[in-house]
């Protein structure tokens, strides 16, 4: 039987918090990387798009930190440096197709779907912490999602066959780097009172639903 905690639980507000610190560690990163990539974004609508997405990122880190001190959580970083680095360096090693591919359908559509997820579960604070980020993902994700319809349009139909095949792979191999981290993020869903198979499979789903999208051509 699904269990729910209670959020006056103390191992509720801990592990809410944790999820709240990496929540944040991850919003900086990605601020971090689009900020980098600005300087080899193809044109000035991708120029634009970044650009807004690094404000967009700077404001929810503040609304989050804003929130964990209220909150009273302890901001210890469950990213390590190394991890940030290493996290950094991939991003920044991408070509433009493939940062698009990881940033957009993997980081911000899956990771938006998983917090998605967990706001229901959430204290009021917590939630109102989440309302204007998620409202937010919403345009990066349709911002990354739409401009690799227009740059599969412009592909050769061989190169646009080869890069739809290759989008699940790269899925799965940043789901399986995130988990190789260490993070429990089972044990911290459990705690805020998810369902983790259920949690998973509602993931599982958005992702078949995003790689359809991809794959509509755009109209004509
Ligand atoms: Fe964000
Ligand atoms: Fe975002």
């Amino acid at each position: 039987m699904r269990q729910i905690y209670s959020p006056t639980r103390p191992d509720y507000r801990s592990a809410m918090g944790q999820l709240l610190v990496l929540y944040t560690q991850v919003d900086k990163l990605i601020m971090l990387a689009c900020a980098e990539r600005l300087a080899s974004a193809p044109d000035d609508a991708a120029r634009l798009g970044l650009a807004q997405q690094v404000g967009d990122e700077s404001r929810h880190v503040a609304i989050q930190q804003e929130w964990m001190t209220r909150f009273g959580t302890d901001t210890t970083p469950v990213l390590s440096a190394p991890q940030e680095q290493a996290i950094l360096a991939h991003f920044r090693a991408l070509g433009w197709i493939d940062f698009l591919i990881d940033m957009y359908l993997c980081v911000e559509a899956l990771g938006s779907d998983a917090v998605e997820q967990i706001v229901p579960l959430a204290d009021p604070g917590t939630q109102e912490s989440l309302r204007i980020p998620l409202a937010d993902e919403l345009n990066h994700i349709a911002f990354g999602v739409n401009r690799l319809r227009e740059e599969l349009a412009r592909m050769q139909p061989a190169e646009r066959q080869a890069c739809l095949t290759r989008i699940p792979q790269r899925i799965a191999d940043l789901t399986r780097t995130f988990f190789a981290t260490g993070i429990d993020v089972q044990a911290l869903f459990v705690a805020v009172g998810a369902d983790f198979d259920g949690l998973r499979n509602t993931v599982l789903a958005r992702k078949d639903e995003i790689l359809r999208e991809v794959a509509t051509p755009l109209a004509a």
